[in-house]
């Protein structure tokens, strides 16, 4: 099985802290997320309290862990953070719950990947604020309520449909998707990080980046160290020349394709006659899971319209036919 394109994942979260927006207006796009999180968070910081539970949805790479951090910032809160899968027993759970610091937010990160078991010790935790601990076995046990103190809990995932329904219906202070970026919005987020770094690039280097990203800020931030790194070694001055030079290098294209994705489309076009293609016999005639195919590559060939999900399976659109060639 090959890796998924390594412009996805990026450099890794240790580097895209160092380019992480901490003030809103750094927060580039998403106006209307921005505008009703900070609603949630302004009205209580008027009552003097703490936002009800939030939750944020949308591919990787786009802000939702970025986001959550303002969150606690602008609540001056602390923030402790934890992900789905780090949370496997019910002590798990009541030992981070029980210990944090009232008006802390809890940042559960991939929360789909919480077990049900978890899941509905969680539920009297973010909706009355307690824990129902139950003491000893049988027809002996009784269960004990358990006083939490004041958190909010902000939820983030990439794969909104595996959260169950009742979690879902948890989140009081609401639930946002976080889209895709604009070209427009990426050549701002470039342009800062490029100052941020000192890269002196050219406005057709950040376009040319830009378009090279995927619709997605850590894409745009990683695809523009490595074009530093690139002139650097090169000694060049980073313009669009430059950036093209160095992506054939790096194996992605000007849409900001890579081999893998180009074998998706060329798998669907001369294995299954541009489908429509199931996606298990997609993904076994790339010798890749199921899940991978359907999260990592088909986002953002959709976003581009190369391919179109149907009732029946993919289908290669007109668009992506061209595309091949
Ligand atoms: N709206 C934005 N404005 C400016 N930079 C952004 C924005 N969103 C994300 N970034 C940049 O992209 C990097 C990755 O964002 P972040 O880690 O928040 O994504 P994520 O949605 O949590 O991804 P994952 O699903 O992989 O956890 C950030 O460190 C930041 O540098
Ligand atoms: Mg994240």
């Amino acid at each position: 099985m090959s890796s998924a394109p390594d412009t996805l994942s990026g450099d890794g979260q240790l580097q895209d802290a160092a380019l992480r927006p901490t003030e809103w207006d750094e927060y580039v796009g998403q106006a209307q997320v921005k505008a009703n999180v900070r609603v949630a968070i302004d009205a209580a910081k008027k009552r003097g309290g703490m936002p009800e539970h939030l939750l944020f949805y949308g591919p990787p790479g786009v802000g939702k862990t970025t986001l959550a951090y303002l969150v606690a910032s602008t609540l001056g809160a602390n923030l402790k953070s934890t992900s789905g899968v780090a949370i496997e027993r019910a002590a798990d759970l009541a030992a981070i719950l029980t210990n944090l610091e009232p008006g802390t937010v809890l940042f559960i990160d991939e929360i789909h990947r919480l077990s049900r078991k978890i899941e509905e010790l969680l539920y009297p935790a973010l909706e009355s604020g307690h824990l129902d601990i139950v003491l000893g076995k049988g027809p002996s046990a009784r269960t004990v309520e358990l006083a939490l103190p004041a958190f909010t809990l902000v939820g983030a995932t990439t794969r909104m449909a595996e959260l169950s329904g009742p979690l879902r219906s948890r989140f009081g202070g609401g639930t946002f998707q976080l889209d895709f970026y604009s070209d427009r919005d990426l050549r701002d987020i470039i342009r800062r990080s490029a100052s941020r770094l000192g890269v002196d690039a050219t406005d057709d280097a950040i376009e040319n980046i830009a378009a090279k990203s995927r619709a997605t800020p850590r894409v745009a931030n990683s695809l523009l160290k490595r074009v530093r790194d690139y002139s650097l070694v090169h000694e060049k001055p980073v313009d669009a020349a430059l950036c093209d030079e160095a992506c054939i290098l790096f194996g992605i294209d000007a849409h900001g394709l890579t081999k893998d994705d180009r074998r998706y489309l060329e798998t669907l076009r001369e294995g299954f006659r541009g489908g429509p293609a199931g996606i298990r016999a997609l993904a076994s005639a790339m010798h890749e899971e199921p899940d991978t195919v359907e999260h990592v590559y088909e986002p953002y060939l959709l976003r581009l319209g190369f391919i179109e999900r149907s009732p029946r399976g993919r289908i290669l659109t007109s668009k992506g036919r061209e595309y091949l060639g």
